[in-house]
């Protein structure tokens, strides 16, 4: 089953323009990474100013690969100062999954 990681991005309130501005921008290479299934920019609603990267990989290698290659050019953000003022990454398997039937 894919695995799937969590950049967790803390981000200001006044910060928050900035950095939905910078993804709107985002390099766009991680859809041609090989093992690459799924993104998700998610906007904190309530109860946190943590911004959620949400990525899912065929594998923990397809990650890895991603991580020593691509991800590097896909991060120089221009040299400007980080709109984040804090990050963590949480790595999950996916155990049981489910889609809506088919109609
Ligand atoms: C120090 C840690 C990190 C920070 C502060 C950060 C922040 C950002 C920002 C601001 C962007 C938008 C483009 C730019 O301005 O560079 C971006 C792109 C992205 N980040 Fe991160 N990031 C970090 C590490 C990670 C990690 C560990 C992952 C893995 C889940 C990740 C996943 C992504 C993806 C998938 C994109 C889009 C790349 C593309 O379009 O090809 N980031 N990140």
């Amino acid at each position: 089953m894919s695995v799937v990681k969590i950049n967790v991005l803390t981000v200001p309130a006044e910060q928050r323009e900035e950095l939905e501005k910078r993804f709107g921008a985002r390099a766009g290479v991680v859809e041609s990474s090989e093992g690459f299934e799924w993104f998700e920019l998610l906007r904190p609603v309530e109860g946190t100013d943590n911004y959620l990267v949400y990525t899912r990989w065929r594998s923990e290698e397809d990650f890895q690969a991603w991580m020593s290659g691509s991800m590097q050019a896909a991060h120089r953000g221009g040299g400007q100062r980080p709109a984040s003022t804090d990050s963590s990454l949480w790595s999950f398997e996916v155990a049981q999954q489910a889609a809506p039937k088919a109609v």
